[in-house]
């Protein structure tokens, strides 16, 4: 069994981007610029926007941190939005998902710049994604496809059992594994939470890319001999072992089914630090002008 140590993957390309920063910077480019919004105060959300923030201080792009509050309007937050879409110092955009109930995740998505879009969520950069024109990838799938890349998993011909099916992991993560290309070529399976004998659909898969967002949902029993299992689930849940009284799951149990694959992501340390490189590439795509004019 061989661990994909995504943390590790993701510092080597974070030195990567640093230094294609500096080379765009010396051809005459501007530093990348980066703008997250977030609304409210969920604490998931607000460490993982200090991470995307601290991410950017260390590639050498600008950040900008833009809080609104849980109570406002959502005309407040889209109005923040235009006026970002029409600030030509920040190339990329992002606005930090849940938002608050009253607020519409489909209204705002849609009111960033496709442009600027650089989670890949605007329906332009999807419906390009599924035709395969030049667009911003999501970040998670994006991330999953260069975790195969550099540890140089061949997918081609593969049974890739995708589990769950949100806009953000499991619908992009199935275009992109079926695709003609490299990490890709796969046949591909959702499953959902209306599959059934979904436990014997797992089983027959060469690949299993989990995002369920269920602690333990993948069991041994459900894992092929020598398969890639790769963990998209991060759950906090209570412990007592840890300082911050909590700790981070991901979908697989991961000390029974380690030993059966021949490679696996850990929680964390796997996919989470990939999202952010990710988001990173996109942002400096955005600052040269390599997908949208
Ligand atoms: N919430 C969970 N994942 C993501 C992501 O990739 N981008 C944004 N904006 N919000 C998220």
């Amino acid at each position: 069994m061989k661990l994909i140590k995504g943390k590790e993957i993701s510092e080597l390309i974070k030195d990567e981007i640093a230094v294609r920063v500096k080379e765009h910077i010396n051809a005459g480019g501007k530093v990348p610029h980066l703008a997250a919004v977030i609304v409210g105060n969920d604490p998931a959300s607000e460490t993982y926007v200090a991470h995307k923030v601290k991410a950017c201080e260390k590639v050498g792009f600008r950040s900008s941190l833009i809080r609104i509050d849980e109570n406002a309007q959502e005309q407040e937050l889209l109005s923040r939005v235009e006026e970002i879409n029409n600030d030509d110092s920040i190339d990329g955009l992002i606005v930090q998902l849940p938002l608050p109930d009253h607020m519409s995740e489909d209204k705002v998505i849609e009111k960033i710049s496709h442009k600027k879009d650089v989670d890949g969520f605007h329906p332009v950069n999807v419906g390009r994604m599924v035709i395969g024109l030049p667009s911003y990838l999501p970040a998670t799938p994006f991330g999953i496809l260069e975790l195969f890349r550099r540890s140089e998993i061949k997918t081609k011909g593969k049974h890739c059992v995708i589990l769950g099916r949100s806009n953000i992991v499991g619908k992009p993560m199935a275009m992109l594994m079926s695709r003609k290309a490299e990490p890709g070529n796969c046949t591909v399976t959702m499953c959902h939470s209306s599959t059934e004998n979904l436990a014997g659909i797992c089983r027959t898969a060469d690949i299993i890319i989990s995002a369920m967002g269920t602690p333990g949902f993948v069991k041994a029993d459900m894992v092929k001999e020598g398969a890639v299992v790769i963990d998209v689930g991060i759950t906090r849940i209570k412990s007592d072992k840890t300082k911050s009284g909590w700790k981070l799951t991901g979908d697989v149990d991961f000390e029974n089914v380690a030993p059966k694959c021949s490679y696996i992501t850990p929680v964390p340390g796997g996919v989470g630090p990939m999202t952010i490189v990710s988001l990173l590439e996109n942002t400096l795509k955005a600052a040269g002008k390599k997908i949208y004019f």
